[in-house]
Formats: structure tokens, C-alpha cells, sequence
């Protein structure tokens, strides 16, 4: 019964992009998009984590790749997977409030509120660690990250586990996944399963806001908005680097300002103004320059003459916006253009989200019209 669930490598169409040389485990895909077989699928994949094994999952805001938080053998292959530099730490997901304390050294005054409004969903919180969490999950920290998840897929295989570190299910450097198609461009032979659960509805990951510093400070925009925050919390600093580039050297709230995230061979540029501005523009450097794309929204295809487009979006519809960018982006990674020309989304709600993983894909680089 079991088996029919499976589906063997041999029938997925991405295979020939898997190379042979770098597969070290036996990955398998467990299909979890079907209400009937998810019970079972759940099961499958919680024991492989509570074994010690390390599998992609399902979350409402992209795939993360889980180990028992408290397993740092477990934790460790989930590093070394990802490529990812040991300094910067995961977030570990828990299912329900009573789970904290296995996870916190103690809960700041305005997790409780925080909490009531937004979890379970995309909002993390970074707190005192615990001593059920190894350093390494924190990179090293003595804080640590905590988000209850809202994908009921996620949330049942933690309850059937154990509270999952779980960073997004990409190799370092690419954009995150929101399918299990991309788990499996990025992660095939490396995992021990991906647990397909749909396509991820919100699209960009979870808001990171500390709480323990005096004020509680955004250290990445996320699903949950700046402007939610503000009305729950009142004051909310945003952290350094969240919309400009550190100096080198500077000291970093949050290991994950320090890198890039996407950062595609290709050279890509922001660009904030009208649409009819924007139009004008990369038609005029369309003239000149070579094989240039533009990656906009729907409503600038009329201004945008014979340019290659791809969509990530709605212009006034920042929810469309977040679950279309990293689709885009990964499909412009796999055509050969020469140079991407975006247009900034507006900073409000979650455009803000989406702003800071372009701006940063863009190595910073933005031209204001
Ligand atoms: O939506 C999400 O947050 C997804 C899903 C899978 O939950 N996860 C995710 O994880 O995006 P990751 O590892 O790609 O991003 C976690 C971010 C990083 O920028 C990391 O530096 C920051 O959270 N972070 C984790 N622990 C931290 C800590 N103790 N202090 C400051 N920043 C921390
Ligand atoms: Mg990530």
C-alpha cells in the first residue's frame, strides 16, 4: 500500500537534471497533496525525521528542509545539504504553544500577544535559547528563532515528531522554493524525502522580528506585515540592512542580512517609477544593450514594446506579488538572459517582503526614474 505512494525518481521529469556524481541518499517524494493519503505520507515522513533523517516539507510560506531541532547530527546534514555557511541559523518550528519551553530559555513579555494574533503563520520570533536547542541549530547564538507554522501538513508532522529546525528547502544562494518541484531542482539525492503539499500560498517567507532587544526590532520582512506588527505592538524598529547595504564589517542582528540569498549569474537591476517610465526606460536599454528581460508586472506588458517579459505579479496587489517572485526568478535562472530589469514592487504591506529579497537579488543596485 505503502509503495503506491511513492513515486520513484525514474518517473519524475526533472531527472536528467539530477547528476549522478552528487547523489548521496536515496531521496525519496512522498505525495501529501491528497487528502486521502496524507495520514499515512505524515507518518512516513515523521519517522524518517525522528530516526535522524532530513526532509522537505510543506509550509503556508515556502518548503523548509526539517530535522529534529534538538538532533544535531541531523541538524548538521541539514547544513551541509544546503550549502549553507554554519553562522547562520535556523528557525525551529513548533506545533503548539506547549512546546516552547523546550525550545526558549524564557518567553519575552510580548510573545504571548504576538502569538495570540499571528501564530500559528508566517511571523518568527527570536528569543532566549533554550537548552534543548544545540548551538549549532542557532549558529552559534544564544538566542533562537521559533515559529509556529499554519500548513496543517507541517504542523501534523511536527506533532508526530519532534519541534523541526527547518530553514527553506533551496540550496544557498538560489531562491527559496514554493514547490516540491523546485525541493527537487535543488535538494534531489541530498534528502532523505520531500513531502509534496501544493504550491505555497503566501509565496515569500516568514516575517523575523526580535524580542530581545529593547525594542522589538523587524530583522526580515516576511508574511506578516510590518503595518499588522505596528498595530499589535505599536513601535517597531526596523533592523539595520533590512533595506540597505551593510558596511563591511558591521555587526549584524541577524546572521541571514549578511547574505545575498539569490544571487543569480546574471546582472539584475531594480527599478522604482511609473510603468509608463519604466516602459520607456528598458525599451530605450533594449535599444543598445543585448538579450534584456524585463521582470514586471502584468499591467506594464502594454509599455513594453518587443522586450522579453516574464509576470511576477499585479501592480496594486502586493499578495500576488509575493507568491509569483520566486517562481520568476527561478525561471529566469533557467533561460539564458542577459540582463534583468525589474520593477520594484511599492513598499507597503507585503511588497515590502518582496522589495528586500529584489533588492538584495540586485546586489543593491536600484535606479530611481
Ligand atoms: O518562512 C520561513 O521562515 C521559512 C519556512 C521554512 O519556515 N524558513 C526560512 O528559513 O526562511 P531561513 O533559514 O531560510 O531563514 C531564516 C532567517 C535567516 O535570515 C536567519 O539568519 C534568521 O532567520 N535567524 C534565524 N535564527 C536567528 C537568530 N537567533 N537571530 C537572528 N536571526 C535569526
Ligand atoms: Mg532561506
Amino acid at each position: 500500500m505503502l509503495c503506491l505512494l511513492l513515486i520513484k525518481r525514474s518517473d519524475y521529469r526533472h531527472r536528467e537534471e539530477i547528476k549522478l556524481d552528487r547523489m548521496t541518499k536515496d531521496t525519496i517524494l512522498l505525495d501529501a497533496t491528497y487528502p486521502n493519503n496524507q495520514k499515512v505520507i505524515i507518518t512516513q515522513a515523521a519517522e524518517i525525521l525522528r530516526q535522524g533523517g532530513i526532509v522537505a516539507i510543506p509550509t503556508e510560506t515556502v518548503y523548509g528542509l526539517a530535522a529534529d531541532a534538538s538532533d544535531i547530527a541531523a541538524v548538521a546534514a541539514v547544513f551541509a545539504a544546503k550549502g549553507r555557511p554554519p553562522d547562520n541559523p535556523l528557525i525551529v518550528h513548533i506545533a503548539q504553544l506547549e512546546q516552547l519551553p523546550q525550545v526558549v530559555a524564557s518567553i519575552p513579555a510580548l510573545l504571548l500577544p504576538l502569538a495570540k494574533r499571528f501564530w500559528p503563520g508566517p511571523l518568527t520570533l527570536i528569543c532566549p535559547r533554550g537548552e534543548g536547542i544545540p548551538a549549532i541549530t542557532a549558529g552559534g547564538l544564544d538566542t533562537v528563532a521559533v515559529r509556529m507554522p499554519a500548513h496543517p501538513v507541517a504542523r501534523a508532522i511536527i506533532e508526530a515528531s519532534a519541534p523541526l529546525a527547518a530553514p527553506s528547502a533551496n540550496l544557498s544562494g538560489h531562491p527559496s522554493p514554493t514547490t516540491a518541484q523546485h525541493c527537487i531542482q535543488d535538494l534531489w539525492g541530498k534528502v532523505d524525502a520531500i513531502v509534496d503539499g501544493g504550491s505555497c500560498v503566501v509565496g515569500v517567507e516568514s516575517t523575523v522580528l526580535s524580542l530581545v532587544g529593547e525594542v522589538p526590532t523587524l530583522l526580515r520582512p516576511g508574511g506578516v506585515t510590518l503595518e499588522d506588527l505596528e498595530q499589535t505592538l505599536g513601535r517597531v524598529a526596523l533592523g539595520r540592512g533590512v533595506l540597505e547595504q551593510l558596511a563591511e564589517g558591521e555587526k549584524v542582528l541577524s546572521p541571514g542580512l549578511k547574505y545575498r540569498h539569490y544571487a543569480p549569474q546574471v546582472d539584475v537591476e531594480l527599478v522604482e517609477g511609473s510603468s509608463q517610465a519604466y516602459g520607456a526606460y528598458i525599451c530605450k536599454r533594449a535599444l543598445t544593450e543585448h538579450n534584456i528581460w524585463a521582470l514586471c508586472f502584468e499591467e506594464d506588458q502594454k509599455v513594453l514594446g518587443e522586450v522579453p517579459r516574464l509576470c511576477y505579479g499585479k501592480m496594486e496587489d502586493d499578495v500576488s506579488q509575493a507568491e509569483g517572485i520566486f517562481r520568476a526568478l527561478r525561471q529566469l535562472d533557467q533561460m539564458s538572459v542577459g540582463k534583468i530589469l525589474i520593477h520594484a514592487p511599492c513598499r507597503k504591506g507585503l511588497g515590502l517582503a518582496v522589495y528586500n529579497r529584489l533588492i538584495r537579488a540586485a546586489g543593491f543596485q536600484v535606479t530611481y526614474l
